[in-house]
């Protein structure tokens, strides 16, 4: 029988079901014009039912059974990158295949009802079950363990004919499978603009193939490690030019160090240093930085804006656990700035930050008080976090 201690996690049991609550900001709604797509930003992949456990003092042993005093429950994978852009108010549309379980009925109903991301491609299939992950936070580290099977079907047979949008957020596929390609070629026929990123090569080949559909591409967003092994070069800046010369707007994300961007389509070249902030769960920070990044372009910002913008929503990330519960909205980043402008703070780091992102003196003002803010839950978890750090530093 499983251990149990009655009492120990009352108030602590954290899910996202509650999800964001508020009115929604349209950050371009200055763009919206009859015939414009629908969509701003179309993304196809797995969908996972993400389990976080955070607080844990230690790993247990084996036949060992322990209490975390956190938890979270959201969708992720795929579902990350598509709630930061649900959340910042871009019209995101999905293509993902969903599980006939109950977990199934849980992401579809999170993402659709809750997040509002467009489900029109994405399909319940029946017998195929949903992939789940168990993520165990302990000492800034992630342990996670994966169950699932292959996709029922492929992007292009579920996808079809795309549903016309302004972007398409997706990862370059292996060297050996440009079919993955098609549905993606065919949003740019009907006029997307292709923001490419790409992971791990865990193989270590990092084969530069899978650089060849960047063509197409109108961005590209690596991070330091994946731009320096596919461009054989030895510093970020070094890999940033190296792939300025295959795709117009190239950025380089460097985790706690910031980003570097060159936009030849505007002759813009740009770095924006990190946010100094308490990293508590680096789980789609990449994601949350690439969906800021594409709105900030989608609506015509100057780099350096899009840029800040990015580090600041990956930054109101890492502060959270957890994927796509943690990925800000414009209520978080209108009480961010809000604070900023108030505090009394004399320091050069500080008049830097307010002189970095005075663009937001522009938009801060047209968000409304009751803007998206980040699951309701978002008030009980930060005690779970403060909880799992404190314990940790113990
Ligand atoms: N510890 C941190 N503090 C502040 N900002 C951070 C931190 N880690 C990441 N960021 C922000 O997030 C951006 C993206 O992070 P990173 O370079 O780690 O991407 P990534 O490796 O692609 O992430 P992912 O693992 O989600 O794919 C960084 O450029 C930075 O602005
Ligand atoms: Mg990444």
């Amino acid at each position: 029988m499983r251990g149990r201690q009655p009492g120990r996690q009352r108030g602590r049991h954290v899910t996202g079901q509650t999800g964001p609550s508020g009115t929604s900001f349209d950050p371009l709604a200055g763009l919206r014009h009859p015939g414009e797509p629908e969509i701003d930003v179309m993304l196809h992949g797995m969908v996972f039912l993400d389990i976080i456990f955070s607080g844990l003092n230690r790993i247990p042993e084996g036949g060992e059974e322990i209490w975390a005093d956190g938890m979270g429950s959201c969708p992720g994978g795929s579902a990350n990158l598509a709630v930061a852009s649900a959340r910042l108010g871009l019209r995101t549309g999905l293509a993902a295949a969903f599980g006939d379980d109950a977990y199934g009925d849980f992401l579809w109903s999170t993402l659709q009802d809750q997040e509002g991301v467009d489900l029109g491609c994405s399909r319940r299939f029946e017998h195929w079950h949903t992939p789940v992950t168990v993520s165990v936070s302990h000492a800034g580290d992630r342990r996670m363990i994966t169950h699932g099977h292959d996709a029922p079907m492929s992007a292009n047979d579920l996808i079809g004919t795309p549903p016309r949008s302004r972007s398409v957020l997706f990862d370059l596929p292996p060297a050996d499978a440009p079919d993955e390609l098609q549905w993606i070629d065919a949003a740019r026929e009907q006029g997307s603009l292709l923001f490419a990123d790409v992971g791990f090569d865990g193989t270590g080949r990092w084969d530069q193939r899978v650089l060849e559909p960047l063509d197409r591409c109108h961005a590209f967003t690596p991070n330091a490690v994946e731009a320096m092994a596919y461009t054989r070069t030895d510093t970020a800046y070094d890999a940033l030019y190296a792939l300025a010369d295959r795709v117009p707007l190239a950025v380089v994300t460097n985790g706690a160090h910031g980003a570097l961007a060159i936009d030849g389509s505007t002759g813009e070249e740009a770095m924006v240093p990190a946010l100094r902030v308490e990293s508590i769960d680096p789980t789609g920070a990449g994601d949350v930085f690439c969906a800021a990044l594409s709105l900030g372009t989608l609506a015509g910002w100057r780099l350096d804006d899009r840029l800040a913008f990015a580090a600041l929503c990956s930054a109101l990330a890492v502060q959270q656990f957890g994927g796509s519960l943690a990925a800000p909205g414009w209520g978080d980043i209108a009480d961010w700035w809000h604070a900023q402008r108030q505090s009394p703070s004399p320091t050069a780091l500080h008049k830097a930050v307010l002189r970095r992102y005075s663009f937001l003196d522009d938009l801060v003002p047209d968000v409304p008080p009751s803007a998206v803010r980040r699951a309701a839950a978002t008030i009980a978890r930060r005690s779970d976090a403060t909880a799992a750090l404190s314990k940790e530093s113990a």
